[in-house]
């Protein structure tokens, strides 16, 4: 499999020509190739949901979706649609996280799959949390890994919050009590593929630190959510139209741009079930 890597710290592109062909060495290969690079775009695809699902289950079984309802055309699905008149104000994804991370078995791989792409913006970046680890230096390895962190999607899908997704008209996103509900995770984890250690942290669902005091906590916050989003650890992709980027929620976050107001954009997402984060 010939694999281009796209920036000098994670990334690649590789071309597996019909991914629907790929025969178990082939499949073998670029799920390695995922976990080794962490974000892979694969260009030139053409899935209807069905053969998305399909492939997405080699990665392995469908994790849980909460609060978004799936595509009618299948329920291991979802349809990350804005709309031409859905206006500027939101977008799914618009700010920095990891799938579902809230959640006591996060997504170990998403798949998207680009159906429809503005004729500018619209991008998403990646950041490298293996990357945000190996940066730091050995005093801030050891004070982070003696903390766990409490996800949460308390402020993205509480009942105060649906009045912003109710702004997407092609999406049925219901917001409910369940996001109050929280969740602890080590903030250095160990992939379990890789073995390599990385920061399991996002700004949208982590809100406190245990093992950190009080007046400490919001500058820890902030400062984390800054360093693993330093420049030096992202990677921005560009959409065309059946791309279809495969990334390791393990290794990653995530942040899709919102600056296409008064373009559609939909590409069609499936989560594969992960496992705890262990440190
Ligand atoms: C997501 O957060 O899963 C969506 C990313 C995107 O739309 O670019």
């Amino acid at each position: 499999m010939e694999v281009q890597r796209l920036t000098g710290v994670f990334g690649a592109e590789v071309d597996v020509g019909d991914v629907r062909r790929l025969d178990d060495g082939a499949f073998a290969e670029l799920r390695s190739v995922v976990c080794e690079h962490e974000v892979v775009v694969v260009r030139g695809q053409s899935l209807d949901v069905t053969e998305q699902v399909a492939l997405s289950r080699r990665f392995g079984p469908a994790g849980p979706v909460p609060f978004i309802e799936p595509s009618p055309d299948h329920p291991e699905v979802i349809k990350v649609l804005k709309e031409a008149s859905d206006g500027a104000a939101f977008n799914f994804g618009g700010a920095w996280h990891s799938d579902f991370s809230f959640q006591s078995e996060p997504p170990s791989f998403t798949l998207l799959h680009a159906i429809d792409i503005p004729p500018y913006g619209g991008d998403t970046l990646w950041a490298s949390m293996t990357a945000a680890w190996k940066h730091l230096s050995d005093d801030r390895r050891a004070e982070l890994s003696a903390i766990t962190a409490v996800h949460t999607a308390r402020d993205a899908y509480s009942r105060k919050m649906q009045p912003l997704h109710s702004g997407l008209s092609g999406m049925n996103i219901v917001c409910d009590d369940t996001a109050n509900d929280t969740e602890v995770h080590p903030l250095v984890v160990t992939h379990p593929e890789t073995g390599r250690q990385a920061l399991f942290f996002n700004r949208a669902y982590v809100r406190d630190l245990l093992g950190v005091d009080a007046v400490r906590l919001q500058s820890l916050l902030d400062w984390l959510h800054a360093h693993t989003t330093d420049a030096r650890f992202t990677l921005r992709h560009r959409w065309s139209v059946g791309d279809l980027v495969i990334w390791d929620n393990r290794s990653t976050q995530h942040y899709a741009l919102n600056d296409y107001a008064g373009f559609r954009r939909e590409l069609h997402r499936t989560t594969v079930a992960g496992t705890r984060p262990t440190a």
